[in-house]
């Protein structure tokens, strides 16, 4: 199966209007493509679109209304097919075992999960239908493992990196690519409020580069930087007596 290319359709980018999807919008038009624009925030969306005449598509949307998904991938849809779908809309909550409370975990469930899984909703038949498309989640590398002061998160991250995994499944059969992509820190307005530390933490643009080169070498897991990503997947291989030790010390209990 091969990555898609600008040729074949839109490029449809949620949470796009800062971070990590407002750097990947930047890169898609870069590589040629042509881009749809989905976040709440409409004025950052059209100030993006106004930067490039023709070539931006926006499509406000809040994706935990299914309704307004809806809306928004009819509005795309109707200037052109989607080829790429980079489903990136998220938020992190920092808890622990002592601040935990489930309606913090029910507030990044709506957002990280179930407004990504109706985004997939709206977008994937069509891709099956065509026998054409790739898509993105844009989970995390605490996905990978439960890491300190993430329960939440973690927890809804390691969610999609299921859900794609078993998509992958069915949409080998269909034609469609999908990948899980996992950043490790990236400066965005997400990360300014954090107060521990965070190793190799990356430019959102340096970000988009891995995120594309990923996404042309049709990987599946898209897990990002280098320096994090490899000890944290030895991590994982290890049993646990060893990773819970050797996590808590590397972390300090962050
Ligand atoms: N930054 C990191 O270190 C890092 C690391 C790993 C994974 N990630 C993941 O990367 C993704 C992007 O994060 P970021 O760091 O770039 O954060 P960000 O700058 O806060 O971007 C989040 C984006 O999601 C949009 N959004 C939030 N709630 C929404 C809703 N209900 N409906 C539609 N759009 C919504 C925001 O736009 P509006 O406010 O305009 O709606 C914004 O465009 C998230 O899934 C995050 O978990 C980030």
């Amino acid at each position: 199966m091969n990555a898609t290319k600008p040729s074949d359709g839109i490029a449809w980018i949620t949470g796009a209007s800062s971070g990590i999807g407002l750097a990947v919008a930047q890169a898609h038009l870069a590589a040629g493509w042509r881009v749809a624009v989905t976040a709440r925030r409409e004025a950052e969306l059209q100030a993006f679109a106004a930067q490039h005449p023709g070539q931006v598509i926006v499509a406000v949307a809040d994706v935990t209304d299914v309704e307004a998904v809806r809306s928004a991938v009819a509005k795309i849809t109707a200037e052109g097919k989607i080829a790429r779908a980079i489903l990136n809309t998220g938020t992190y909550e920092r808890d622990t075992a002592e601040t935990f409370e489930a309606a913090r975990l029910q507030r990044q469930v709506a957002l990280n999960l179930i407004g990504t899984a109706q985004c997939l909703e709206a977008v994937m038949p069509a891709m099956i239908e065509r026998r054409r498309g790739q898509i993105g989640l844009v989970a995390s590398l605490a996905g990978l493992a439960g890491l300190p002061g993430s329960v939440s998160y973690s927890t809804t991250k390691a969610g999609m990196i299921a859900m794609a995994e078993s998509l992958k499944f069915d949409l080998d059969r269909h034609g469609v690519a999908i990948s899980a992509i996992c950043p490790g820190f990236v400066k965005t307005p997400l990360t300014a409020k954090n107060t521990f530390p965070m190793p190799f933490l990356m430019e959102a643009d340096a970000a988009a580069q891995a995120i594309m080169r990923g996404l042309a070498r049709n990987q599946f897991l898209i897990a990002f930087p280098e320096g994090l990503a490899r000890p944290l997947r030895i991590l994982r291989s290890l049993p646990y007596a060893a990773f819970f030790p050797l996590v808590a010390r590397g972390t300090k209990g962050d």
